[in-house]
């Protein structure tokens, strides 16, 4: 491999924006080779001046283009085939959220990169805020003693009409509705955060505003893990979360922590309780680097196919549970050896 991680990007619409200025904030690690997508102008836009090449299927770039990884930014029920498809062409994936939307995607996924032995990311970008990092290494380090339970939310009011929304509004494009779609950024925060295995799930859905949806604009959801922690994830595009609202908080044995995702507190039960400020990142860079470090050294990333399972199980086990009004067990999805 060269020095650094060349990168084809598939998929050269919103979210590519943010992928490619994380490219361009890691020369070091990361060269943009080459983009695919059948919008042609989308490709241009996203190309601009970095002579990265420009395909309009991907599978001619995977077989053509010079390149040692590719970044899936795709429509969710596009997300599956490409990561076989470069799996199978030997190129290293970092895909955007959802991983892919059903068990048995969940288990041809998690088979073709076991077989093939490319390294997996899910772009999970929250994961990389300073804020979710110090956490993490907060309760890792046992500041706050054994966890007892997590609670991540992410709402906002999405103005969107059914043409604006596109694939987004539709269930056979989309694999659902909020909760597969921004509900995915707090599902992977609570797992990591949780720092165990999910086992159950219980969901209420509501569509309170965007009625053309197919699916649900707002979710809450709880889980148990196998180490016995229990999350709460309240997540909606129809409304603005009440001022107060945390983003995530835990609470274990010794104390708590909570943020607002920019600012971190913690206070252990009988001192005096610590605000910390953080330096801002620039999310995608971070993400980016992460990716290229995890190719270049041959080091798992943060969340692999195993955490975008996980979380899939999440999501699919609060629909199951909110479909039949029950508690559903989150069930492994992993392949049948
Ligand atoms: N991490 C985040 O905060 C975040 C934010 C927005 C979107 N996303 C995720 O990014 C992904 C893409 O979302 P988006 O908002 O950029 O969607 P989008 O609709 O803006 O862009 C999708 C692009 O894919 C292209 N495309 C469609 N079929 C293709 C094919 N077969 N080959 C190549 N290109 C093809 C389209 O022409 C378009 O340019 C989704 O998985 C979404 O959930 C993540």
């Amino acid at each position: 491999m060269s020095t650094t991680v060349r990168i084809g990007l598939i998929g050269a619409g919103g979210i590519a924006g943010a992928h490619v200025a994380g490219y361009l904030r890691n020369p070091e690690t990361v060269t943009f080779a080459a983009v695919a997508d059948p919008v042609r102008e989308n490709a241009e836009k996203r190309a601009g001046d970095t002579g990265a090449a420009i395909y309009a299927d991907y599978r001619e770039m995977l077989a053509d283009a010079d390149i040692d990884a590719v970044d899936i930014c795709l429509p969710h029920h596009l997300h599956k085939d490409a990561i076989v498809a470069a799996a199978r062409a030997g190129k290293h994936i970092l895909c955007e959220k959802p991983l892919c939307l059903t068990p048995d995607e969940a288990r041809e996924v998690s088979a073709v990169v076991e077989e093939t032995g490319v390294t997996l990311m899910c772009a999970h970008n929250q994961l990389f805020l300073p804020a979710v990092a110090k956490a993490k290494e907060l309760i890792e380090s046992g500041t706050i003693g054994r966890v007892y339970e997590v609670r991540t939310t992410d709402s906002f009011f999405n103005d969107f009409d059914l043409e604006s929304m596109g694939w987004r509004a539709h269930a056979a494009t989309s694999g659902g509705g909020e909760l597969i779609d921004t509900g995915y950024h707090p599902t992977y925060l609570l797992l990591h955060l949780a720092g165990g295995s999910p086992v159950e799930v219980t969901a209420m859905l509501a569509t309170h505003r965007l009625t053309f949806m197919e699916g649900e604009d707002s979710a809450t959801v709880l889980v148990r893990f196998d180490n016995g922690v229990i999350g709460t994830i309240v997540t909606s595009w129809a409304y603005e979360a009440a001022d107060s609202t945390e983003r995530f908080s835990a609470v274990g044995e010794l104390g708590s922590l909570t943020s607002d995702g920019t600012t971190l507190s913690y206070h252990v039960r009988g001192e005096e309780p610590v605000v910390l400020e953080l330096e801002p990142v620039h999310e995608f860079g971070a993400e980016i680097e992460h990716f290229a470090r995890s190719v270049l050294d041959g080091t798992r990333p943060l969340h692999t196919e195993k955490e975008g399972v996980e979380v899939l199980g999440i999501i699919l086990g609060a629909y199951e549970s909110a479909r039949t009004r029950s508690i559903a067990e989150v069930s492994a999805l992993t392949p049948v050896a």
